[in-house]
């Protein structure tokens, strides 16, 4: 079954632990926080202390997408925080293998993530250390943006390095994902859709949420 996972870069941030409620009560499986610094990404969003301020909010899985340039610094503060879900960027810099490593000590489930422009084999050497794979599907940064469209073929690949690596590893996409886009990555691969500005802007999110779990 297809997981949803509502973005919540594209909530009312003056009412974030209201909108957490309303994404859990609306059926989504995972809540989406998106993490930037500024400098891995043009753009600032919220840190570990707004990630705890929203946690007592809702017991809903905390998929927590980080966007910064050193991750391994901050990886234990968002852990302390409460996220179960932890992914960092393939791009970024530092030590990613040991954020990876890191993540797994402290308990949580790391995730790799790639941009639009990375291509596939840049992930295989981190397989062996998680259990998701965030394909963007647009250049993080922003919401709203436009769907690109070599999002499934990417989603195939990957889906076919995973079989041959034998490991459980799920396949998420971020990024332009609307009930078209989001039904040709699920067809390719997809196994969680993380969907920001179209769901927030449906008056109820929950039945477009039931019709993606089915897919
Ligand atoms: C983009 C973020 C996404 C974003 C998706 O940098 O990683 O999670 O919220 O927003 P939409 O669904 O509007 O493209
Ligand atoms: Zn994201």
């Amino acid at each position: 079954m297809v997981k949803v996972a509502p973005s919540m870069l594209s909530a009312d941030f003056s009412k974030l632990g209201q909108e957490l409620v309303r994404v859990t009560e609306s059926g989504a499986d995972w809540a989406h926080l998106d993490v930037m610094d500024g400098m891995f990404v043009p753009n600032l969003t919220f840190g570990a202390p707004v990630v705890k301020a929203i946690r007592k909010h809702s017991d809903i899985t905390f998929d927590v997408h980080l966007m910064i340039q050193d991750p391994i610094r901050y990886v234990k503060d968002f852990a302390d925080a409460g996220a179960d879900w932890i992914t960092v960027h393939v791009e970024a810099d530092g030590d990613i293998k040991g954020a990876l490593k890191k993540i797994r000590e402290l308990g949580k489930r790391p995730g790799i993530s790639l941009n639009p422009d990375t291509p596939v084999e840049s992930i295989k050497d981190y397989l062996a250390l998680v259990d998701q794979v965030l394909v963007m599907t647009v250049q993080p940064g922003f919401g709203g943006q436009k769907f690109r469209e070599n999002g499934p073929g990417k989603i195939a690949a990957i889906r076919k390095m995973i079989d041959g690596s034998g490991r459980d590893i799920l396949i998420s996409v971020d990024g332009g994902i609307n009930r078209e886009t989001g039904k040709r990555c699920v067809d390719a691969g997809a196994d969680v859709l993380v969907a920001g500005s179209y769901l927030f802007k449906l008056g109820d999110m929950a039945p477009e949420i039931a019709l993606w779990k089915q897919w």
